[in-house]
């Protein structure tokens, strides 16, 4: 069977028949189950490794899949028995691990390097690990965690998390089930007993995790890869959930693709036409790229300003729509000025561009039963600015503010007492794509983020509203009295 198109392993294939639901995918409807797989590469979550462990239970995993282009989370599928290829790759050399160390890792590098082609290790500085939510990774992740806990398997590199299904002190606050809470806190009860940091954030970035121009690092979590690559500067792949975890455990990670400078140059310019303001239009502008060119590195010319929350939102839009690792934008980030690859291809983009990718991605007309915000997690700033908007309103359906434990810490007691009066909840260590929305009953969730819009859509099943937060908090708060 040969796939066309780039897919989403997480919410682009149905795990009990794998029959691909990807919306607009050209071979949607077709089954994966029991046949030799030919694909591009995997868009998407990085988390979409666990979607090959949930297919490989149901017995509707593919019988082998051949890769065009080398991608860890597709390559994850060999833990489980799916034999993977990657065109025109050789044997590697073995990684030289010291330690006690599971055989099946090692054997894991070894076959990655191989297939990707790649002669040698570098040691890696940090690990962040995605997959953390019992929403995304099912029974077949958590039994693959408590199996690897219970074993005693260590990591041996400062090791993050992303976020977990649930805030883990205020999940009754939030009407998360008992039965989706228990296994909920045995994730992360298992992760923490391989001695991983349970900082339950994807923005690892602002609570420690902040590797240096350069360095190597092996992160999970496609919203983060793209901003550790382009705004901080280190090297990573779009590492899967679970090669994330191999990689702490043996320190080593084979060098290719973003590891090596000559595949971080431009291979897409990309001319913006009119200021991008505000974290939902550069969302919007890295969903779009990511859909136009879901493997490039877009070098971005014309744009004057962008924050680190904009490139943030920008990241994760093309990681979601795409698999973008690292972009660029001219006079802003570390390595703009690396050349542009000779065949690398131009296109412009308009204000009239995003409005139409943002009528898409909204689903719905109908009012919303909760407003989200934090998509990525909201850092300090932002949540500063939502302070600012909420002055003397209220909200009139619920209003959840999501981001880390550490930034939550931060905010002083003021701050979080004002917009608790004004109807909105902060919640910490999960988020509105991960939390299972749709079991605590609500149906229609609006969001400023292109990211969540997409997976509140085709993984959390629910209805959409996409507008920036100004827009948001003039339509769904009052006057208080
Ligand atoms: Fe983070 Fe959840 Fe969005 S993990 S990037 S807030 S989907």
């Amino acid at each position: 069977m040969r796939l066309t198109a780039p897919l989403s392993w997480l919410d682009g294939v149905d795990p009990e028949t794998g029959v691909i639901t990807q919306p607009g995918h050209p071979q949607y409807g077709q089954s994966v189950a029991g046949k030799v797989v030919r694909m591009p590469h995997s868009v998407g979550s990085t988390v979409g490794a666990y979607g090959l462990f949930k297919l490989a239970r149901h017995g509707a995993a593919p019988k082998q899949i051949i890769l065009e282009r080398p991608d860890s989370v597709t390559i994850s599928a060999e833990l489980v028995g799916i034999p993977v290829k990657v065109l025109g790759s050789a044997e590697a050399p073995e990684p030289k691990a010291d330690g006690d160390i599971p055989e099946e890792f090692v054997k894991f590098l070894q076959r990655e390097a191989s297939l990707a082609g790649a002669e040698k290790y570098v040691r890696v500085k940090s690990v962040h690990i995605s997959g953390v939510s019992y929403t995304t990774i099912g029974d077949a992740g958590l039994e693959f965690l408590e199996g690897l806990a219970e074993r005693g398997v260590k990591v041996r590199v400062a090791a993050t998390t992303n976020p977990a299904g649930m805030d883990l002190s205020r999940w009754r606050d939030m009407g998360v089930p008992e039965d989706f809470a228990e296994k909920q806190i045995r994730v992360v009860n298992a992760l923490v007993r391989m001695g991983i940091l349970p900082t339950l954030t994807c923005t690892p970035y602002f609570v420690g995790n902040l590797p240096g121009p350069g360095e190597h690092v092996c992160w999970g979590e496609s919203s983060a890869v793209a901003f550790v690559n382009s705004v901080l500067g280190a090297r990573t792949n779009r590492e899967g959930s679970v090669k994330a975890i191999v990689a702490a455990v043996v320190g080593l990670t084979p060098i290719y693709g973003m590891h090596c400078e000559e595949n971080r140059r431009p291979s897409a310019i990309v001319d913006v036409n009119g200021e991008l303001r505000g974290t939902t239009e550069f969302s919007l502008a890295g969903f779009l790229i990511g859909e136009l060119y879901p493997h490039a590195v877009p070098l971005l010319r014309g744009v004057k300003n962008a924050s680190v929350d904009e490139m943030k939102a920008f990241g994760a839009g093309g990681a979601a729509s795409g698999s973008i690792e690292l972009f660029h934008i001219d006079g802003i980030t570390p390595e703009h000025h690396l050349k542009p690859t000779d065949d690398a291809e131009k296109i412009s983009l308009s204000k009239e561009d995003l409005r139409e990718v943002e009528e898409r991605l909204s689903t719905t007309g109908s009012p919303p039963d909760l407003v989200t915000l934090g998509c990525p997690h909201l850092s300090l700033s932002e949540i500063w600015y939502i302070h600012s908007l909420m002055k003397g309103r209220k909200a009139s359906v619920p209003f959840w503010l999501f981001t880390s434990r550490t930034t939550l810490s931060q905010l002083s007691r003021d701050v979080v007492k004002e917009l608790e009066s004004a109807g909105v909840k902060l919640y910490a260590d999960t988020c509105m794509v991960v939390a299972p929305l749709k079991k605590m009953g609500f149906r229609v969730v609006a969001t400023n983020s292109a990211k969540a819009a997409k997976y509140l859509r085709t993984l959390g099943k629910l209805e959409v509203i996409l507008m920036p937060v100004e827009k948001l908090v003039d339509m769904f708060t009052v006057l208080a009295s």
